[in-house]
């Protein structure tokens, strides 16, 4: 009985152990979200990707409207940065990193026809190097392979 104690004991002091190192590595990737990311998701992104949309004047003409709301309403269910990270949305926290990087490096995200009218959605080289340097060190400090 006595032995049977211990093994519980030790048993969920490693659970415990884990899971604090685990919220460690969540707490480092979101201060460096913070102070890199986030302010370069707030201009690009967070117009869908979130509930604080900025609407602009044509969202209240009918048919623009219901157009938007779904347009918005999907981009939510896939991923939404209302959150720091990990944030909400489709997949795992790893391949939440993946795709974000993979829509930004492809030029999907934002999408075309809103960087046409959102000047400050339109990333630099510079700024997709700071996303990218971001990905890199979540997936490094979540123990998954790089982005090639
Ligand atoms: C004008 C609205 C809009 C903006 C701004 C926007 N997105 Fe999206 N996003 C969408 C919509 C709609 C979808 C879902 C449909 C799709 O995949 O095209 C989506 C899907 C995604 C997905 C999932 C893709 C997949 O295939 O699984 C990622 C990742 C993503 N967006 C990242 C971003 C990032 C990062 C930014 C900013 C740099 C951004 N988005 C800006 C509308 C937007």
């Amino acid at each position: 009985m006595r032995k049977k104690a211990w093994v519980v004991g030790f048993l969920t002091l490693t659970v415990c152990f884990f899971n604090v190192s685990q919220a460690e590595e969540n707490s480092r990737i979101a201060a460096h979200y913070k102070s890199e990311v986030e302010p370069l998701f707030r201009k690009a992104c967070f117009d869908c990707h979130t509930n604080q949309t900025r609407f602009p004047w044509y969202h209240s003409i009918p048919g623009v409207k219901q157009w938007m709301d779904h347009h918005i309403e999907e981009a939510q269910e896939e991923l939404k940065f209302s959150e720091d990270f990990l944030f909400t949305g489709e997949g795992s926290p790893e391949k939440k990193l993946r795709k974000i990087w993979k829509e930004i490096e492809e030029g999907e995200m934002a999408p075309f026809y809103y960087r046409l009218m959102h000047r400050e959605a339109r990333l630099g080289s510079d700024e997709k190097e700071k996303i990218k340097t971001w990905v890199q060190f979540a997936l490094k400090e979540l123990g998954y392979a790089p982005l090639e």
